[in-house]
């Protein structure tokens, strides 16, 4: 059953046929919502907005290209009326750490950073109109040091930073902007790097999370819409950890370090 009651509204999801971005959309739509899937990939795409119903629709959308973006918003506008929200899910996992060529770092940022910049530009009339909300995609990468990765982690860590800067900017006008930081999550990326071994995934990443285990696509979801809801309407210009703990756990990883120490 639905935690909130989103009759209505019309959501836009950057990036939306990934995982991630499907299960988001189907709690949208659970909650009576409408959502446009914005995304490169035209397979998953179709077939996201296929399992859903009427209340999606499926855009095919590059948004390192200003055009495709504004077509997205009126067709989006055209099919349900308006938009409440943006969520932008969309990223690009181009890293090759130290060695990445500039072509690469200007190619990843365009997708995972200024992709998103754009598109709240274009949609925030919509937004305003509606008195919507935003929500970005951090990471915890975009907090800590991961071995040979440069691009992604700068990459959110200026996602969280330029949410902060469009809170400020559209708390005035009634849109308000927050970034969810998923931990490991169950994902495509997750599947591709395990084999599909969702129990491998679990073991490995569970030693620091304390949660024990990795998250789950719908608890990432959950996040999002609780941003976007009602519920959320003094919160502005936060990230939302969704991480089973991993960003307050610390480098002790939960071992008892002084009792080692003593010992
Ligand atoms: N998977 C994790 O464990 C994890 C952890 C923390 C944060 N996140 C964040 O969650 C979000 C989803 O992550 P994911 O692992 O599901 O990613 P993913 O790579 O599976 O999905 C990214 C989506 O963006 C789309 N995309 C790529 N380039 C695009 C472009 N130019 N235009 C439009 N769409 C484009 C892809 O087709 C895909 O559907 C990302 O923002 C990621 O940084 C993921």
């Amino acid at each position: 059953m639905a935690c909130w009651d989103f009759s209505g509204k019309t959501a836009i999801l950057a990036g939306g046929a990934t995982l991630i971005g499907r299960a988001t959309a189907e709690a949208f739509v659970a909650a009576g919502a409408s959502v446009v899937i914005a995304d490169i990939d035209e397979d998953g795409g179709r077939a996201a907005v296929a399992a859903l119903g009427e209340r999606a629709l499926f855009v095919p959308t590059d948004v390192t290209d200003d055009a495709a973006i504004d077509a997205c918003i009126a067709q989006a506008v055209e099919t349900f009326g308006g938009i409440d929200y943006l969520v932008n899910v969309t990223t690009s996992y181009i890293d090759n750490g130290l060695d990445t060529t500039r072509a690469d770092w200007l190619r990843a940022l365009d997708i995972a950073l200024v992709g998103g910049a754009m598109f709240v530009q274009k949609v925030a009339p919509h937004l305003i109109a509606r008195k919507g909300a935003i929500v970005n995609f951090s990471s915890i990468s975009g907090h800590c040091a991961q071995a040979g990765r440069f691009v992604y982690p700068a990459a959110k860590a200026a996602v969280a930073q330029l949410t902060r800067s469009q809170a400020l900017e559209f708390a005035p006008r009634g849109v308000r902007v927050n970034s969810v930081t998923p931990g490991w999550t169950w994902s495509n990326v997750m599947s591709a790097l395990s084999g599909d071994d969702r129990a491998k995934a679990d073991r490995v990443g569970g030693a620091f999370h304390m949660a024990g285990r990795i998250g789950d696509a719908a608890e990432v979801a959950r996040g999002v819409l609780f941003l976007c809801s009602d519920q959320a309407s003094f919160i502005m210009g936060a990230e939302l950890p969704v991480d089973g703990g991993y960003g307050a756990l610390g480098p002790e990883q939960g071992g008892n370090a002084i009792a080692d120490l003593m010992g």
